[in-house]
């Protein structure tokens, strides 16, 4: 027998319990809802998914809540998260025991143990391919703002709307995935499907409403044709219905070399 990994956990969540459980793994720790199976949606509870995550809340009769079994989420901030979680009201117990990482508890709406955990604040810079002014360049998979680029691509980038994110997540885990931040808000997205070999694909180019015409666009295609894991890569293509002097300009892009041999199978 092998276990290949943890495919999800559940957690007990009170009769009545969901709206609460939305406002604070959705809302606050910024969670994802998916949508439970038609066959298990008369049970109750929610679902959700995020970096590494996949959390099921089931409605449990009667209801203890978890005081010493608990979810331990990873966190690269660990001081912002704590405010964050305090300024919301969510009780903290702190644990200075030195344990070779740093971590402190909270508790979910139900009275159920969390711990949150840092072990590599220097992981805030993993995966960092750049720096302008305040924003930055990250190929970290697990700062990418799972609610942002939900919202961002399935409400308003016309390629993508209506992508679940389920899907998301699939596409992110498939991919290399850049992200622009200001500081901890991600203000922007684009990917390359890619063997890191022979071929990349470039897609889902956004950059948020609020941060477009100041140059962030073209630098993002910049730093993503420099990266090197993109080096040796022979044939780069993407798809686009009018940002194509973005990529020529900043990407060294150009129309297809013999579009008569492209063939593509297309699910509808
Ligand atoms: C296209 C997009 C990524 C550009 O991002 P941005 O940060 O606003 O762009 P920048 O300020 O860096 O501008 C970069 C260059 O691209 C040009 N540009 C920006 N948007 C463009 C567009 N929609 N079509 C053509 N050129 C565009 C700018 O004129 C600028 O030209 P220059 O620097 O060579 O003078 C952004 O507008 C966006 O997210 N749009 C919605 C999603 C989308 O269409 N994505 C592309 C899918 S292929």
């Amino acid at each position: 027998m092998q276990v290949t990994g943890l495919d999800h956990v559940q957690v007990a969540i009170p009769e009545g319990g969901v709206a609460a459980a939305r406002r604070f793994y959705g809302g606050l720790l910024g969670l994802v809802e998916v949508p439970k199976p038609a066959a298990l949606v008369d049970r109750g509870g929610c679902w959700f998914v995020g970096a590494g995550v996949t959390l099921h809340l089931g409605v449990e009769r009667p209801f203890a809540p978890a005081g010493k079994a608990h979810l331990a989420f990873a966190v690269h901030d660990l001081d912002a998260v704590r405010a964050e979680l305090a300024a919301a009201g969510v009780p903290i117990t702190e644990d200075t025991l030195d344990v070779g990482f740093r971590r402190f508890y909270a508790q979910d709406p139900f009275g159920n143990r969390l711990e949150l955990v840092s072990r590599d604040e220097p992981a805030r810079v993993q995966g960092l391919l750049g720096e302008r002014g305040d924003f930055q360049v990250s190929t970290d998979p697990a700062r990418l703002d799972r609610a942002w680029l939900a919202a961002a691509l399935s409400e308003r980038a016309y390629w993508a709307l209506g992508r679940s994110p389920e899907v998301i997540e699939r596409s992110i885990q498939g991919s290399i995935c850049y992200g622009i931040y200001r500081g901890r808000r991600q203000v922007g997205v684009a990917r390359v499907i890619t063997d890191q070999a022979t071929f990349g694909w470039l897609c889902d180019v956004f950059i948020d409403e609020a941060y477009r015409g100041q140059g962030l666009g073209a630098w993002l295609i910049e730093t993503i044709v420099a990266d090197p894991r993109l080096a040796a890569v022979r044939r780069f293509v993407l798809a686009t219905r009018d940002a194509g002097e973005l990529y020529e300009r900043h990407g060294g892009f150009g129309p297809l070399p013999n579009p008569e041999r492209w063939m593509a199978r297309i699910r509808t």
